[in-house]
């Protein structure tokens, strides 16, 4: 009986590495992940140790994170409910990857993770987990023990020596979080009154737009297939771009979000967000296949894409419609090459230029309005409209 714990060496999930010992009498691995969450690993290893565990995973998976969980995710344009980046849904089907990964290594029979039973992180470890091994054991502790309340999660942390040590940490927040590369969120404590708002000590990558600086930022993005490859003409692998985009736009006072949201198991529930870099990506990725994608292409993404977000909201990303959805949206990125040139002003993101060498199907000798070369024939237009009208005359005239 061997169980893998995703594990950060924080309170909750160190209460769950006692509780598994204590509660299963497994032997318990531990796997703590660096998706760029900007927190130290070290920790987390001699927090593992000291509980006696003997297998303990710590993985950088930044560059995996972006290259192959949120870069294909951005080609769709992927946005929940008109404003969620999906910060932290995409994260988790990456975990549960590496949680069953590291089963198979091992040898373990079971997994496990800190996610609460009334919300949608339970839900995306567990339907990845599945997908990727049917055969595999979910503990959830949190729906299974009774120390449901803080007070009884505290006490039983002081009871087995767990906690002395995390609660002297500096920097703590009241509020729920969770980063990684693509953004932060705040879920809990005052906003859990939707008509209140959070104090700006909150925020944590981004100023004010009040606060950020009068003079504009310009950079260039130069996409490859939809993704961006370099900025300014630096060549940087995906991750190095997402940590400088959120520099540069978190600098800005760039993609912050306060929003109310339906999470898949029923409820609603009120989050702050922050994704700097990840609303420059969308603006500016938007931009590019304005230049490049054929009309019918770029209207039929924009119809699959609230399918294809509330597929990565909800825990399908290892599901067969979202591998197909993907694979359509990645066949229309063949032709999203060139450069987007972009200002960053006080939370605004706005496009200076777009141009791409080898893919733009703008056509300055058809669409100008001096007179063109003969491409377009004005005339042509009437009949396209009469027969286009045709339903709409005879419709008129039934109305009389
Ligand atoms: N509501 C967001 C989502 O469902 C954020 C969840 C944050 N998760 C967390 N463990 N704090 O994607
Ligand atoms: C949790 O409940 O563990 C966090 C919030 C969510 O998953 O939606």
């Amino acid at each position: 009986k061997k169980v893998v714990l995703a594990y950060s060496g924080g309170l909750d999930t160190s209460v769950i590495l006692k509780w598994l010992q204590e509660e299963y009498g497994c032997e318990v691995v531990t796997f703590t992940a660096d998706i760029g969450q900007g927190e130290e690993l070290e920790p987390a290893r001699a927090k593992a140790e000291a509980a006696g565990v003997k297998e303990i995973y710590i993985d950088d998976l930044r560059e995996e994170f972006v290259r192959d969980f949120v870069y294909p995710m951005f080609r769709a344009n992927a946005v929940y409910e008109g404003e969620y980046l999906l910060g932290t849904s995409i994260a988790r089907p990456l975990i549960a990857k590496r949680l069953i990964e590291i089963a198979a290594e091992t040898g373990a029979d079971a997994i496990s993770h800190g996610a609460t039973g009334k919300g949608n992180d339970q839900v995306r470890f567990e339907l990845g987990a599945y997908a990727l091994n049917p055969e595999i054991k979910i503990i959830a502790p949190w729906r299974e023990w009774d120390l449901l309340s803080r007070e009884k999660l505290m006490a039983y942390a002081a009871k087995h020596g767990i906690g002395v040590e995390q609660k002297r940490e500096g920097n703590k927040s009241p509020y729920s979080m969770d980063a990684n590369l693509l953004h932060i969120s705040y879920e809990g404590y005052d906003l859990e009154d939707p008509w209140t708002q959070p104090g700006d000590a909150m925020w944590r990558w981004s100023v004010s737009p009040e606060q950020a600086p009068d003079q504009a930022t310009e950079i260039e993005l130069t996409f490859e297939r939809g993704d961006i490859t370099a900025i300014d003409g630096k060549a940087m692998s995906p991750a190095e771009v997402l940590a400088e985009l959120n520099r540069i736009g978190g600098a800005n006072g760039i993609g912050r979000a306060d929003i109310v949201e339906n999470r898949y198991v029923g409820m609603k529930s009120r989050g702050c967000y922050e994704t700097p870099g990840g609303t420059i990506m969308l603006k500016a990725h938007r931009a590019i296949e304005s230049l490049t994608l054929d009309r019918e292409a770029a209207h039929l993404k924009d119809e699959l894409m609230p399918r294809y977000a509330s597929l990565v909201y909800n825990g399908y990303w290892f599901a067969p419609e979202r591998r197909m959805l993907q694979a359509a949206i990645d066949e229309s990125q063949q032709v999203v090459n060139g450069v987007v040139r972009l200002k960053l002003y006080k939370g605004n993101v706005s496009v200076l230029g777009r141009r791409s060498e080898t893919n733009s199907l703008f056509d300055e000798s058809i669409a100008t309005f001096e007179e063109d070369a003969g491409a377009y024939d004005q005339t042509d237009a009437t009949g396209f409209i009469r027969l286009n009208s045709l339903r709409l005359r005879v419709a008129g005239r039934k109305r009389g």
